[in-house]
């Protein structure tokens, strides 16, 4: 039966991962975490993430009592509960008794029982445990008025150890992969076509001889292990779609999972379609080295994705209060960053502001990650303090943020099956590093303080003044078809060298780049320049160093903007422009500095139109961004008021750097917090955020 799906409440949540199922026999730490999480300002926790052992201490033996007690006692003291089902990590009973619910290698054994995300999402046993228990939570839970989510399982195909990516491959799954297959090709010809098996003597005449790639057989086949990796991603998702059916027979809240940014084993894109609403947990690096700006701008990233994924708000599901234990050096967020961090999150898009953990676990490998809540000391410490002062700070600014969302008119095209394909393209470098080269395009838009979405080849372009396309190695889907309708309409489309090479099941397209008409080329070789070359390119007057690749085309129709300076190519095309309908296409052949990133796209920006509204005089001062929130229809945490489709534009202005920065802006702004008019120069402290409103 199709459910309506109940809307969150509307507030900023604040609140974070909650696990009293490890302190069961001590009630005076659960009643003095209410006690805390009201001081602190907390109105959300997630419960039960990790507890199938407490919920389901034998097989088929349920014991919902100890939740049920928490999550009333939670409730009447105005925190709600995001719900977990806990499939993320299973009861030992299962795993010894079942081996079959144990993810196998590709050498074929089976891994040991433990860890997370330890499971096979084939296994029937493993489908039939997980109705179990998610149809008792919600049966029980499901309609409970502090209930507001299901927190399906724990970033899927996360944690699980050495093997991390979600992937079996026992006799079953690769029994299912080929049924995949078979719907995707529907006949053998069909696959040997789509993956060149003509190749090597591969040639399939049986699906029975298809076998997942492995080290220790076929693991060169481009299109197989294209497939693999689709199907691995797809086979999860399977598996992820069954725990909602099964929370949905009784409940009508909204599922969620928690995503980890550029995750390559999981098309997150994909994914999204079948959530209702979708989180982000975020770790980082602060403080690692003296410039948290490269931190900031990646932490930026993984925001602008989850957003993107929906294009609505999105939830902070996970962050930490003060350090990270994983990594190699667990610095303490220096004062003001755990707040300019988790406002980040609010600028980018989110609703809320969740952590991990809020009470660190006695043993175990995090009982010294960042809590809101430690060892010792109760309310007494300095995360807590600073949680409790933005759980405040949350709350203030909650009606001005709820029913506004990021809106940008330029966005990025970063795709995950492209990602796949051209890290085994075997070709150009090995691997090519996708995200790696990706990511400076995504870093001159943040330095430039313009929203950007990020977009996957099956997102419509229609609405955006600008597009940007990097190294789209892999056109699938009708991306053509959207790129020259695109820009034929109007459009501003930005590409570069590696694109259009290959279709959907990696075969080379012949003849002409597939845009070649748009892009007014004709393109030829690509190089990886030597590193004692130092090629360079000009311009508008300007020399800007070229990193390592380097196309070489020929313009058709195309005007030429700047060529190669050096090397057997000088003089050849390194950045074009076309003309194409009512649009224009640029094609920059080479990769380029950070500099020409900057000065680049903020030319292409202030000609489309699509930089930040917010006026400043000058540039923006490094480590200064800008995200601008607008009023929209409907938002993660509800239908908005036609009132507050009235509100004007929010800005969240952010300094990164641990001293102050100087603005210069050319407009009247309220600070919404204090009150206070800003116009002309004004100075940010370290690790300052502003929230303004045109004034
Ligand atoms: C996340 C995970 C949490 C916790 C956290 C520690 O990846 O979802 O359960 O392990 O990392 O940083």
């Amino acid at each position: 039966m199709e459910r309506k799906i109940k809307e969150l409440p509307r507030t900023l949540l604040h609140g974070g991962d909650y696990n009293p199922d490890q302190w069961l026999d001590r009630p005076d730490i659960l009643a003095e975490d209410i006690r805390l999480m009201k001081e602190a300002h907390v109105n959300c926790a997630s419960l039960g993430i990790f507890a199938w052992s407490k919920l389901e201490p034998e097989e088929g033996v349920y014991d919902l009592d100890w939740l049920g007690e928490i999550i009333d006692r939670l409730y009447e003291n105005g925190i709600y509960t995001i719900l977990a089902t806990p499939t993320a990590a299973l009861p030992h009973w299962m795993s010894e008794k079942y081996v079959e619910v144990r993810q196998m290698l590709s050498n074929g054994l089976r891994k040991y029982p433990g860890e997370r995300h330890n499971f096979c999402a084939s296994s029937p046993v493993m489908r039939e445990k997980m109705r179990g228990i998610n149809s008792a939570l919600s049966r029980r839970f499901g309609q409970h008025p502090g209930v507001i989510a299901w927190h399906i399982s724990n970033e899927y195909a996360g944690c699980g150890g050495d093997h991390m990516d979600g992937a079996c491959y026992c006799p079953l799954c690769q029994e299912h992969f080929r049924e995949w297959l078979k719907k995707r090709y529907g006949t053998l010809d069909n696959l040997n076509h789509a993956w060149w098996t003509g190749f090597w003597s591969n040639t399939f005449t049986d699906w029975k001889q298809i076998h997942a790639p492995s080290a220790m057989g076929e693991n060169r086949l481009h299109g197989l292990k294209l497939d693999w990796k689709r199907f691995t991603s797809d086979q999860l998702l399977d598996f992820c779609k069954e725990e909602i059916a099964a929370v949905r027979q009784y409940s009508d809240r909204p599922a969620v999972t928690n995503f980890m940014g550029m995750f390559y084993p999981l098309n997150y894109f994909k994914w999204a379609k079948t959530l209702d609403l979708v989180s982000y947990d975020n770790y980082q690096p602060w403080h690692a080295t003296e410039d948290d700006v490269p931190t900031a701008m990646y932490a930026s990233m993984g925001h602008t994705l989850t957003r993107s994924l929906k294009k609505q708000p999105f939830l902070l599901m996970e962050s930490t209060p003060s350090l990270v234990s994983w990594m190699p050096k667990c610095s303490l967020m220096r004062p003001g960053m755990q707040a300019l961090s988790s406002l980040q999150a609010v600028a980018c898009g989110s609703d809320s502001v969740q952590y991990f953990q809020w009470r660190k676990s006695r043993g175990s490998c995090e009982k010294y990650h960042g809590a809101v809540v430690d060892h010792k000391n109760g309310g007494n410490t300095r995360v807590f303090r600073d949680v409790a002062s933005l759980g405040e700070r949350l709350k203030k600014i909650a009606p001005s943020v709820l029913g506004t969302c990021n809106q940008p008119k330029a966005a990025i095209v970063f795709d995950w099956e492209n990602w796949w394909a051209v890290e085994g393209a075997e070709a150009v470098t090995n691997p090519f590093g996708y995200d790696r080269r990706w990511l400076p395009f995504y870093q001159a838009f943040w330095r430039l303080g313009i929203d950007v979405d990020i977009v996957d080849m099956e997102d419509p372009l229609e609405g955006y003044s600008l597009v940007v396309a990097p190294y789209n190695y892999m056109y699938r889907g009708n991306y053509i078809e959207t790129v020259k309708d695109y820009v034929a309409k109007g459009g501003t489309y930005v590409t570069t060298c590696w694109s259009g090479e290959v279709d959907d099941s990696d075969l080379c397209f012949l003849d002409r780049h597939p845009l070649g008409d748009v892009l007014g080329i004709r393109t030829e070789e690509i190089d990886v320049s030597p590193a004692y070359v130092h090629n360079q390119i000009s311009w508008q007057g300007k020399d800007y160093a070229i990193r390592e690749l380097c196309a070489l085309v020929h313009a058709e129709t195309a005007e030429v903007l700047g060529v190669y300076e050096k090397d057997f190519y000088a003089g050849y095309p390194a950045l074009t422009k076309n003309n194409y309908g009512e649009g224009e296409a640029y094609f920059i052949a080479s990769e380029n500095d950070d500099a020409f990133l900057l000065d680049f796209l903020g030319y292409l920006a202030e000609r489309t139109g699509s930089g930040s509204s917010l006026r400043v005089n000058g540039e923006l001062p490094y480590g200064v961004t800008v995200n601008e929130r607008r009023p929209v229809e409907s938002s993660a945490s509800g239908e908005v008021a036609s009132a507050e489709t009235e509100k004007g534009s929010l800005w969240f202005v952010q300094n990164f750097n641990s001293g102050s920065a100087t603005m210069d802006f050319a407009e009247r702004y309220r600070d919404i917090e204090t009150g206070e008019i800003i116009e002309g120069k004004k100075e940010l402290t370290g690790y300052q955020c502003l929230i303004l409103e045109q004034a």
